[in-house]
């Protein structure tokens, strides 16, 4: 045997879909929960994700923003094909998913990789860092464990690790250095697409800006898209192409980042980045104060889910809900959007 033939199939490049279609689109994604209340009363819905509907496209990042609850993780859950959304559909390269048979699902699967906030709890401990890295290839590909090994440590120096540190135990890394190889998990199998939730939340601010240059570099070269799920609208700024901003399982605003940081159009954007001392971009943007607790999914607000909570609410909120509609530049679910932006509001 040559050495072409027991060397590892090298990493690849993400291709773009041929005809500029995108590589991840959800229509419409919708995701309820039945909880139950107890032997006599009916189970109540959760309506954790209602109604999202946004676009992906090869070598881009689309960061999902809103505060805890909002909707985000259940969405990375629909993403990542680790649930099926009770309603709309979800389409990879084209494809759609919403209700695929398990074998396509588990095909598709490796298409989609996650990685979690935790660097602590999301590597087994007992595991070392080769085998871990091995395992989506043991699982999913016939390479022999000669090859699988030459991608696990070619894939330690790509995210900037020595190869041979994979053969230590996870405890003896850095919480910085465990994301490195969480990162490193998910590109084994050349994914499409990597969902990344709150990847840099547990980091040390000192390390978070190495974590997030390493995931450019990363789609740099190899084109892969990040859905990058985040609350602090700082590290968003840094890394987004497109934003999404998500209130109680619905979109309020989504569109282009510069459009979006420079002047929000939705109350409740400008009233996140008002709780962010470190932006400034949106300092000329009138200041919205988030006031009030957030509703609870199980009975969300008539009309505008918002209205609860907004300074600029009138009666029509209450009663209509407001659809995404296109307003300077970007989407935006809020009827007085154009007041907002010209400060009439
Ligand atoms: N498996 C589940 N069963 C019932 N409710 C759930 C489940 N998963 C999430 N939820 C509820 O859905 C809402 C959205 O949760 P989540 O997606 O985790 O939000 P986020 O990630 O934005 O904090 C929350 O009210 C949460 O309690
Ligand atoms: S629709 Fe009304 S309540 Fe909702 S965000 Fe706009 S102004 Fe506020
Ligand atoms: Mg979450």
């Amino acid at each position: 045997m040559t050495d072409a033939d027991t060397k590892a199939p090298a990493l690849q490049k993400v291709k773009a879909p041929a005809d500029g279609r995108p590589l991840l689109e959800a229509r419409e994604l919708t995701k309820h929960y039945a909880v139950p209340r107890g032997m006599f009363k009916e189970d109540a819905t959760v309506r954790a994700l209602d109604g999202v509907s946004f676009r992906l496209h090869a070598g881009r990042t689309l960061a999902v923003v809103g505060e805890s609850g909002c909707g985000k993780s259940t969405l990375a859950r629909q993403v990542t094909l680790i649930e099926q959304p009770t309603a709309g559909d979800f389409l990879l390269e084209g494809e759609n998913l919403a209700g695929a048979t398990p074998e396509k699902l588990k095909q598709a699967r490796t298409k989609v990789q996650i990685v979690f906030q935790d660097p602590y709890g999301s590597l087994n401990p007992r595991k070392k860092v080769m085998s871990i890295l091995e395992e989506p290839l043991v699982i999913n590909t016939k390479m022999s464990q000669e090859q699988r090994r030459d991608r696990a440590q070619e894939m330690m120096r790509v995210v900037g690790l020595r190869p041979e540190f994979a053969a230590r135990y996870p405890h003896m890394f850095s919480g910085g250095q465990r994301q490195r190889i969480a990162i490193a998990r998910a590109l084994m199998l050349n994914p499409r697409v990597v969902v990344a939730d709150e990847p840099v939340s547990a980091l040390d601010v000192s390390v978070q800006a190495q974590v997030l240059n390493l995931l450019m570099d990363l789609q740099e070269e190899f084109g892969v898209a990040y859905l990058f799920i985040s609350h602090d609208l700082s590290v968003v700024q840094h890394i987004a192409d497109d934003v999404l901003v998500m209130y109680l399982g619905n979109v309020v605003e989504h569109g282009p980042k510069e459009a979006i940081f420079a002047e929000p159009a939705h109350p409740y954007t400008r009233a996140l980045m008002a709780s962010t001392p470190k932006i400034r971009a949106a300092e000329r943007a009138q200041k919205v104060a988030l006031t009030g607790e957030l509703p609870s999914p199980m009975n969300p607000p008539s009309g505008c889910r918002f209205h609860t909570r907004c300074p600029f609410v009138i009666d029509r909120c209450k009663s209509e809900i407001p659809k995404v509609r296109d307003v300077a530049g970007r989407g935006v679910a809020c009827h007085r959007a154009e007041e907002v932006l010209a400060g009439t509001a």
